[in-house]
């Protein structure tokens, strides 16, 4: 009884099948997350296995990022959130933030063509105005050729911080209560949500995080309060079709309960 218990709430699980058909098989279609959230961490250790430079294992962990985009579009996965680069990542060093940077830029203009024919919405939430113009440049001309995408949204997160998402929805929500258009009493949860770079989406209802972190690392606190984590020693680079199918079978074996009783 009590293994049992124990098995079912292990943030990752080691007996799922490794081949994509039988993990399928194991798939309820009608109880897919709506919205899945990936840390994409690892692509350092990835590259430094292979005594590479770091920059090579970033080159992969965006092959990685295309693999999996696709392959929720096809599931039917409403949005996925993918965390590129944090706020905090501006301390490593300059030579990497400008590889990171180009990289976004390359990966916009080669998938932006592929992202469109396949109905994905790709936004980009974060500090946006923090980053450098050619950078900004791909941001708008990604958010403006694929906005007529219906399948699945993109969520790119780039000098993304959930800590600076809060002060910007503070700051906006006070700008509207100095405005006299908000009373005080009229915040709640809801309008909390509507200020976040996520407003209109569901919160994610699965977190993936590969490379064997339990960290947080400032991604989604607010949309976080109920989604289940699923932890892999996976590096990023490596994290393919069979691993994100492991992931949604974990998810589907957890007993969600959001503060209640399930009888
Ligand atoms: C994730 O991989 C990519 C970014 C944070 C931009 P890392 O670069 O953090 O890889 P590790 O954690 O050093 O292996
Ligand atoms: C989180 O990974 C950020 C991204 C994947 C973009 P980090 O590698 O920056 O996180 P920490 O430093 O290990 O917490
Ligand atoms: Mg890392």
């Amino acid at each position: 009884m009590l293994k049992g218990a124990v098995n079912r709430r292990r943030a990752t699980e080691k007996d799922l099948p490794r081949d994509e058909k039988t993990l399928r098989s194991l798939l309820d279609p009608s109880r897919l997350p709506r919205h899945v959230a990936v840390i994409m961490d690892g692509n350092g250790r990835w590259a430094v296995k292979r005594g590479l430079p770091r920059s090579v294992g970033h080159r992969a962990g965006a092959d990685s990022l295309r693999e999996i985009v696709h392959l929720c579009a096809e599931l039917g996965i409403g949005v996925l959130s993918a965390y590129a680069f944090s706020t905090e990542n501006w301390r490593r060093p300059s030579e990497e933030v400008n590889f990171l940077m180009n990289l976004f830029v390359e990966y916009a203009g080669r998938e932006v063509g592929e992202l469109k024919r396949n109905g994905i919405r790709t936004r980009v939430i974060g500090r946006v105005d923090g980053l450098p113009p050619e950078v900004l440049d791909a941001v708008r001309m990604l958010e403006e050729e694929t906005r007529e995408g219906t399948r699945l949204v993109l969520n790119l997160a780039v000098n993304y911080g959930a800590r600076w998402e809060i002060v910007d929805a503070v700051r906006a929500i006070a700008g509207e209560v100095q405005a006299g258009k908000l009373e005080p009493e009229e915040i709640d949860e809801a309008v909390i949500g509507t200020h976040l770079y996520t407003a209109g989406l569901p919160d994610p209802d699965l977190r993936i995080r590969p490379a064997a972190e339990f960290r947080v690392s400032n991604f989604l606190l607010w949309q976080l309060a109920y989604t289940e984590f699923y932890i892999t020693p996976v590096l990023w680079p490596d994290f393919g079709r069979v691993d994100f199918l492991q992931a949604l079978v974990s998810y589907q074996r957890r007993e969600r309960r959001f503060g209640g009783v399930n009888r």
